[in-house]
């Protein structure tokens, strides 16, 4: 059973997963006025300021998706949402209208969706059958918008999905990433293990 902390969101059937499940402690530790969540159904405002897929674009080409793949896409995942773990860091404070207090470090207003959509990322819990059917955790995606990098989003993003796989019961947690990343992971807590290889069709 997951460990289970309080929440500023309520549990809701729009958000990918339980929100109890994000250590508080990585809600106080974001910048004030900051969110840390479960991706929402209504996070495809397809190319908006706001968006999720725009966030991903600093990671790579993400392509025309249309509102109703995106949610297709979004009801697998919730089916399956003891295995896929994907949560954005919302800016409450924009527009500041909506933000509630923007003076405590979480927002009194906790709505999914008021405010911006500036880092995201996504741990897949592998069920294995060695290890005595071991969970490995994969840490996939990891973006942060441009105009937000090092304000240390990026590392508390890495901290919730590796929370979130300790708490499923994953022996290790692991990821690919390029050379240049490799000091930021190490600050992350990992280290250097295997070679990446990939095959693409
Ligand atoms: N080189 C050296 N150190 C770095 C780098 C880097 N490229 N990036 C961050 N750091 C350091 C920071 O200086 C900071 O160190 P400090 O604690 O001593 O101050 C620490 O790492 C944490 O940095 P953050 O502020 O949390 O980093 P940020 O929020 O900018 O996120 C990220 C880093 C995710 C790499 C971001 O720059 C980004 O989105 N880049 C484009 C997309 C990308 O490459 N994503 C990762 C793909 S790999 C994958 O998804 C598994």
């Amino acid at each position: 059973m997951a460990q289970k902390f309080k929440s500023p969101f309520k549990k809701s059937k729009d958000l990918l997963f339980d929100p109890a499940l994000i250590p508080e402690e990585l809600q106080h530790s974001l910048p004030p006025g900051y969110v840390v969540r479960p991706l929402c159904r209504t996070d495809n405002q397809v190319r908006s300021n706001t968006s999720f897929l725009k966030t991903l674009e600093v990671l790579t080409t993400v392509g025309e998706i249309s509102e109703d793949a995106f949610r297709n896409r979004f009801q697998y995942l919730q089916d399956h949402n003891d295995e896929y773990f994907t949560i954005v860091i919302e800016d409450m404070n924009v527009p500041a209208t909506l933000a509630g207090s923007a003076t405590s470090s979480i927002p009194n207003l906790v709505t999914p969706g008021r405010g911006k959509i500036v880092a995201a990322g996504t741990i897949v819990v592998e069920r294995k059958f060695i290890r005595g059917l071991g969970l490995v955790g994969h840490i996939e995606d990891i973006a942060v918008s441009g105009d937000q990098q090092g304000k240390k989003l990026g590392l508390r993003i890495i901290e919730t999905l590796k929370a979130i796989g300790k708490t499923h019961g994953c022996y290790k947690v692991i990821l690919d990433c390029s050379e240049k990343n490799v000091p930021f992971y190490e600050k992350c807590g990992f280290e250097r293990k295997g070679v990446e290889m990939g095959w693409y069709v």
